[in-house]
């Protein structure tokens, strides 16, 4: 194990009962339109999902919400999971994950891939794409924007998202043979940061250009079968 992954397995598995939960407007907000999203960009019938680092269950939780299937989640932290309201929860690795190939129909994982080293990014998506059958959906932060990099300086464990961006994400999926069915960068919105009073303006400012340029996230969408 390198120091970026020693680093993050001390991070994430101290008490984390601080963080906002589910409920939070900010959260439900961002996550309740980026569940939609999704369900709107895929093209055939989703009927079970995983969420690879589940953690608390903001991605999860509106997944199982806008699909109408109690999405599985995984997470390697137990005090993640502690604090995570969703029912279907396994403490696990993303590297090696105890589900079988081809298990879930939609595979995604939320802001996580900053968080591995180089190596274990490529494990973890070989390891998401053997138990997806038709889909693998990653969001990530976007490093092409201001406040991202600069939170990024700050925060050493989340230093390497200065390396996503929508050119990141599009190359490692290239390079694992999977077809990008869409990519697109959104939201002003932080989950954990954007102050409540801010909100309103947020969420006009979200559905105009200023979000899909400088969003904080990018977001890819690939289908899992190879291309002939
Ligand atoms: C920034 S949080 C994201 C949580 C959630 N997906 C969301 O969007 O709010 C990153 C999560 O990834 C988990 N994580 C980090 N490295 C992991 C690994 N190697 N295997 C499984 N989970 C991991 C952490 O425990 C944490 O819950």
């Amino acid at each position: 194990m390198n120091s970026y992954d020693i680093l993050q397995k001390k991070f994430w598995h101290r008490d984390k009962s601080n963080r906002r939960d589910v409920t939070h407007p900010v959260v439900v907000c961002l996550y309740k339109r980026q569940a939609e999203k999704l369900k709107n960009l895929i093209p055939t019938k989703v009927t079970s999902i995983l969420d690879c680092g589940c953690g608390n269950g903001f991605f999860q939780t509106f997944l199982s919400e806008a699909f109408q299937i109690n999405c599985m989640g995984v997470d390697f932290s137990s005090k993640m999971l502690r604090v995570n309201p969703n029912a279907g929860k396994v403490a696990a690795d993303i590297a090696a994950m105890p589900f079988e190939n081809k298990y879930f129909d939609l595979v995604t994982c939320s802001m996580l891939f900053h968080h591995l080293s180089f190596d274990k990014q490529s494990a973890a998506l070989k390891e998401m794409r053997r138990v997806a059958r038709k889909y693998i959906f990653i969001t990530e932060p976007n490093g092409n924007n201001l406040a991202n990099v600069i939170f990024a300086l700050f925060h050493p464990e989340e230093r390497r998202l200065l390396d996503f961006d929508l050119r990141y994400l599009r190359q490692i999926f290239k390079e694992n043979n999977l077809t990008i069915l869409n990519a697109y960068v959104d939201s002003l919105l932080l989950p954990n940061a954007t102050p409540r009073f801010m909100l309103p303006i947020l969420r006009k400012l979200d559905k105009t250009a200023l979000a899909s340029l400088f969003g904080f996230n990018c977001n890819v969408l690939c289908c899992v079968q190879s291309k002939q």
